[in-house]
């Protein structure tokens, strides 16, 4: 049926596609399936969580029009909002640092968000890197009438993440052994947790971190550079009852992962998203043939041609 109105660019957030990885799953494993959250409008699946952040909000009147929303960001988050406030007429002002990737803090900016830069070490992301960038984000929220969205404590996130384990459930029809991804603020794991935990019995879903900063599977906070992940503090929505265990991937492993996704699976994206393809391969290894694990392609690939993983640096 056509629709009477042409609809807002914010419905092209979400309904992407669920591929079956063909090459690089070795004989006898599950079979490995990979949600391609690139296609979103900003290349990553932080778009369904900042529309639920903001139309959460709108929702309860605590974002009203007028208002300036602000937040921090390794990049992804912000670029979701920008667009999200661009789309909705809200002047954005968004916390970042030179540790991310450059074309996610020029997209802010052609968005329109006015980007604050904290300076990292070196271009790491170290443990206070993420609570810096957060003490300067709620100063600069304190000190104007604004909204901050504040996305490691904002709850509304797990909405957004909701309707991923929704269309995955429709996809598959609930045939789904195995779920796993990286954990940053935790809001997609756990978004999509509170939906596959409804099948009986429950998928296995496993967390996944750069296993040279094992916080939630060690304790221990360490230096990576896997943009969105590994923040260096167990994040307040992580919930020990949605996930079974968590593992820390090799960085180095989740590099080349990302190239052999992309030369010979067709599969152009980020680093976190090598990470998590190189944790579903242990699992589907694990469960054996016969089983499915899920896991998720977060962004794209344009991402990061700047940077040092696909060479842009070199
Ligand atoms: C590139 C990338 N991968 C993974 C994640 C982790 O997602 P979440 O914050 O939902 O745990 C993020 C979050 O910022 C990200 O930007």
């Amino acid at each position: 049926m056509r629709e009477s109105t042409p609809a807002s660019v914010l419905n092209a957030i979400g309904n992407t596609p669920l591929v079956e990885l063909k090459k690089i799953v070795p004989a006898h494993s599950a079979s490995v399936l990979v949600k391609l959250e690139y296609f979103s409008p900003t290349g990553s699946y932080k778009d369904r969580m900042a529309l639920a952040m903001i139309e959460e909000a709108e929702k309860r009147g605590a974002l009203r029009p007028g208002m300036t929303v602000v937040e921090y960001t390794g990049g992804s988050t912000g670029t979701s909002l920008a667009f999200v406030c661009a789309v909705k007429g809200y002047r954005f002002r968004v916390v970042s640092s030179d540790a991310f990737a450059k074309e996610k803090l020029q997209t802010m900016k052609v968005f329109g968000a006015d980007l604050i830069l904290v300076p990292s070490e070196g271009g790491k992301i170290t443990p206070g890197l993420i609570p810096r960038l957060i003490e300067r984000a709620r100063e600069i929220s304190a000190a104007q009438p604004s909204y901050f969205t504040d996305q490691f404590r904002n709850r509304d996130v797990l909405t957004g993440f909701e309707g991923l384990g929704k269309e995955l459930m429709e996809q598959t029809e609930g045939r789904i052994s195995g779920f796993c991804g990286g954990v940053g603020t935790a809001g997609m794991l756990m978004g999509v947790a509170r939906v596959l935990r409804r099948l009986q019995p429950s998928p296995k879903i496993v967390a996944l971190e750069p296993a040279s900063s094992p916080v939630i599977s060690g304790g221990v906070a360490g230096t990576h550079h896997i943009e969105g992940i590994g923040s260096g503090f167990v994040p307040p929505m992580l919930d020990k009852s949605l996930y079974d265990e968590a593992r820390g991937i090799d960085e180095g492993e989740a590099r080349a992962m990302a190239h052999r996704l992309a030369s010979e699976e067709g599969i152009f994206a980020g680093t976190s998203t090598g990470m998590n393809v190189v944790g579903a391969l242990g699992l589907a290894r694990e469960m054996g043939s016969g089983h499915t694990v899920i896991t998720v392609a977060v962004d794209t690939g344009l991402k990061y041609l700047a940077g040092d993983l696909y060479g842009g640096e070199e």
